[in-house]
């Protein structure tokens, strides 16, 4: 595309996107590389018919928005409104409405520490769920990795957020309707439509995903309610929290914020596992790498506490994976006061648009920014990173709040499968990314796993 940036002094560049408007439909990533490569990380303004975003893509600029004059640059607006009929109020709701508090109330479950002490539940949940594979990798029985990693995180996410109180049928329905929900919600995020009233392709699936959600939480939540556990699980904790006002936190507010939780931790994780596989099979030299610290680090035997921190190569797989294929792909911010970023004025009322996609790939802050390369993440060269130029998990006081949870599960899982099995792929190459709320793999991926000599009987 000939995007045709139109340079103005003391103004924003504008890109007239929405005359490659199909194309941008259709395959957003494409058109945002190229918009990304033209914009060089200066201010530009896309022009989307009706619609005209700013969009920030330089590190210094991100900053100011997330973390500087995080107060002028809220969550709203028209792409937040149509995810309320998902989300409330809570932790994933508009900011002003009961954030705040839902932030508070989740946060000291969210910490290094405490995840920490989960370690052996966690493990323990990830070899039972991994452990089922082992017919399919006996036989040579091909798999569909989209659905067994969504399996295989939600194990994680039901311990952690429900105990035992959710059944795995359950589970399993909330898992397939949020994953309806992150391609059938795109269009109404993009057109900016939250009425029920107005009809927009995908309604049906999308509304029939969200009763789904409602028909299995709901009643959860009445249950913990009536009767709350002193459990860790943050169900119970949600049900034995208080309100700003001292009281007892409503049904809805506990809804909004499981739900938020149980989506977010679902959703985010699944899609990068999913990622990992083939970027694997593509890049041989950086899979060897990682069996051979696996087996090193963990060998055979469940995973323990002490060898988490000793995976350190794993982590930088992971990490460079959330560089080139960030699960957040976008996010936007509503500006509340005119603003200058960058020598550029930014309208108040008007919406900025952050990408971490396009970030981690300008070149002024990434060698061989399109190179699948771990090692950029290790210790000695990481250091010389701005902190913006990295952001797959946000900044500021939105931060992602599941961090940690993210990389101790994704690393435990990880291991676990790589201290059975080895992978192979069908041999489909790495999949251009789908439309949808994540960055998400765009086909299905068939993954064929042999176990790893004397392992499976561990
Ligand atoms: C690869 C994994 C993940 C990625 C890439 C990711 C990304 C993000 C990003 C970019 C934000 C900031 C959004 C904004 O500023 O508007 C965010 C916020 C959030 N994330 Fe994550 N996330 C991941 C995993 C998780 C997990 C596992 C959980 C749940 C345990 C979670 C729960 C949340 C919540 C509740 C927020 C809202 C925080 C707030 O507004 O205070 N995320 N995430």
């Amino acid at each position: 595309m000939s995007s045709g940036v139109v340079a103005q002094r003391g103004k924003a560049r504008r890109i007239p996107i929405h005359r490659t408007l199909p194309r941008f439909v259709t395959n957003p990533y494409a058109v945002l590389d190229e918009v990304g490569r033209e914009a060089g990380g200066e201010v530009v303004r896309l022009e989307l018919g009706l619609f005209r975003p700013y969009l920030l893509t330089h590190p210094d600029h991100v900053q100011r928005v997330l973390r500087d004059n995080s107060d002028n640059y809220i969550r709203g607006g028209r792409f937040w409104r149509p995810l309320r009929h998902l989300f409330g109020d809570g932790i994933l709701g508009e900011d002003g409405n009961g954030w705040e508090h839902s932030r508070k109330t989740l946060q000291p479950s969210f910490t290094r520490k405490y995840l920490d002490s989960l370690l052996v539940r966690i493990g323990e949940a990830v070899h039972a769920a991994v452990e089922e594979l082992d017919g399919a990798a006996l036989s040579g029985v091909p798999l569909d990795v989209g659905e067994e990693m969504r399996r295989i995180v939600s194990r994680t996410a039901v311990e952690v957020l429900f105990a035992d109180q959710i059944s795995a049928a359950d589970a399993r329905r909330v898992v397939e309707a949020v994953d309806t929900i992150g391609t059938s919600v795109v269009l109404r995020m993009s057109l900016g439509v939250a009425a029920k009233s107005v009809p927009v392709p995908g309604d049906r699936a999308y509304w029939r995903a969200v009763r789904t959600v409602d028909e299995v939480m709901v009643p959860l939540v009445r249950q913990a309610q009536r009767g709350p556990t002193d459990g860790t699980d943050i169900l119970a904790i949600l049900s034995r929290a208080r309100g700003e006002d001292g009281g007892e936190l409503t049904d809805a507010q506990v809804r909004d914020d499981i739900v938020a939780m149980f989506v977010t931790a679902n959703e985010t994780t699944s899609v990068m596992l999913t990622w990992l596989w083939p970027v694997l099979q593509a890049h041989p030299e950086v899979a060897q790498r990682l069996y051979d610290e696996v087996d090193r680090v963990v060998g055979g035997r469940p995973i323990q506490h002490a060898e988490v921190a000793e995976l350190n190569y794993t982590q930088a797989v992971l990490d460079e994976l959330l560089r080139l294929y960030p699960a957040a792909w976008i996010f936007t911010r509503l500006v509340r006061r005119a603003d200058v970023v960058g020598g550029v004025p930014i309208k108040g009322g008007s919406t900025v648009l952050l990408s971490p996609y396009i970030t981690h790939k300008l070149p002024q802050f990434w060698d061989r920014a399109g190179d699948f390369d771990p090692e950029r993440f290790l210790a000695s060269r990481r250091a010389r990173l701005h902190r913006y130029a990295y952001f797959p998990f946000g900044g500021g006081p939105h931060q992602c709040i599941g961090k940690y949870f993210y990389q101790l599960k994704a690393q435990v899982i990880v291991a676990t499968i790589l201290s059975r099995y080895r992978p192979t792929l069908d041999g489909g190459g790495i999949p251009r990314p789908a439309v949808a709320a994540s960055l998400r793999p765009g086909r299905r991926i068939e993954m064929t796993l042999s176990p790893v000599e004397r392992r499976l009987a561990a």
